[in-house]
């Protein structure tokens, strides 16, 4: 990374980052989307992927979170490579994920959508299932315990029966969050979460990512544009713009950063 990164001797002693990303890129056909990007993500931290459209965050997501190869580079969760490991074996390790574009089933309820994040966690095999042995039935209620849980803790108990279609695009993201949590994430990454959310829905998905890691301990990795989000609960912000990291800090350090503070402006001029 670039001399604004923070040298592994300012690192806690003994500490292994969460997850390591060292040196990634991903080239689609002629197009570089992602080139020698590097950051750690420190247990605990809400960590910041911020930068101008097109610049590489989205394809960042789907490289840590196995949706594509990479091109180049390594990633590691708590010290172990994971660099090749499709998305299915990632969510078990404990990377779990929203998508910037909606993804729920909107004909199915509330807490079928969120019993879908609990298949990762899933043991019983097909048989089981079909003679619907004690073991299945155990398993089954401690799958449904689980999302009940979650349907608690992001308050939307007076809609867990309702098919997810019928809802505010506020309660459909949080719905998709509440899939996401089922999946029991060590790493949670949050593409977008409150674009196209009126400022209270916006509100409330900050008090939950905050509660998310002070009561669940999950650490958190954001992409947002809502930049008022970003500095009110971000631990560490990483820029990218075209597709390279071009700043990484506390929220203050990158709000002062002459590169970023171009890297926006430079983009709204051509706009
Ligand atoms: N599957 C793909 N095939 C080809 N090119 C892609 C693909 N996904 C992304 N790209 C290209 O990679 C670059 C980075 O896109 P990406 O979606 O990662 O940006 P982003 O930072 O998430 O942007 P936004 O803020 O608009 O969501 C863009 O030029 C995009 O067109
Ligand atoms: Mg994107």
């Amino acid at each position: 990374m670039t001399e604004t990164s923070t040298s592994p001797l300012q690192a806690p002693l003994l500490q292994v980052p969460l997850l390591q990303v060292q040196g990634i890129s991903k080239v689609f056909g002629g197009v570089t989307a992602v080139s020698n990007v590097s950051f750690d993500i420190n247990k605990g931290e809400i960590f910041s992927l911020i930068g101008p459209n097109g610049a590489g965050k989205t394809t960042v997501f789907n490289l840590i979170s196995g949706i594509f190869p990479l091109s180049g580079g390594e990633i590691s969760l708590e010290g172990e490579r994971i660099t090749h490991l499709p998305s299915h074996r990632l969510a078990v390790k404990g990377i779990g994920r929203t998508f910037q574009n909606l993804a729920v089933f909107k004909h199915a309820s509330v807490v079928d959508n969120i019993l879908v994040g609990r298949h990762v966690h899933m043991n019983s095999g097909l048989l089981s299932a079909i003679a619907f042995l004690p073991k299945t039935r155990r398993e089954e209620r401690a799958h449904r315990e689980r999302a009940e849980e979650i349907i608690e803790f992001l308050e939307i108990e007076h809609i867990r029966d309702l098919p997810v279609g019928s809802l505010s695009y506020g309660l459909q993201k949080r719905v998709e969050l509440g899939r996401a949590l089922a999946t029991e994430p060590k790493l949670l990454l949050l593409d977008e979460m409150v674009s196209g959310m009126n400022s209270e829905e916006t509100e409330d998905i900050a008090r939950f990512v905050l509660d998310m890691k002070d009561q669940l301990g999950i650490t958190i990795l954001m992409v947002e544009h809502d930049m008022g989000i970003v500095m009110d609960i971000s631990d560490k912000i990483c820029v990218l713009n075209f597709g390279q990291n071009i700043a990484y800090g506390t929220p203050d350090e990158i709000s002062q950063n002459p590169a970023v503070i171009e890297a926006y402006l430079g983009r709204s001029k051509k706009a």
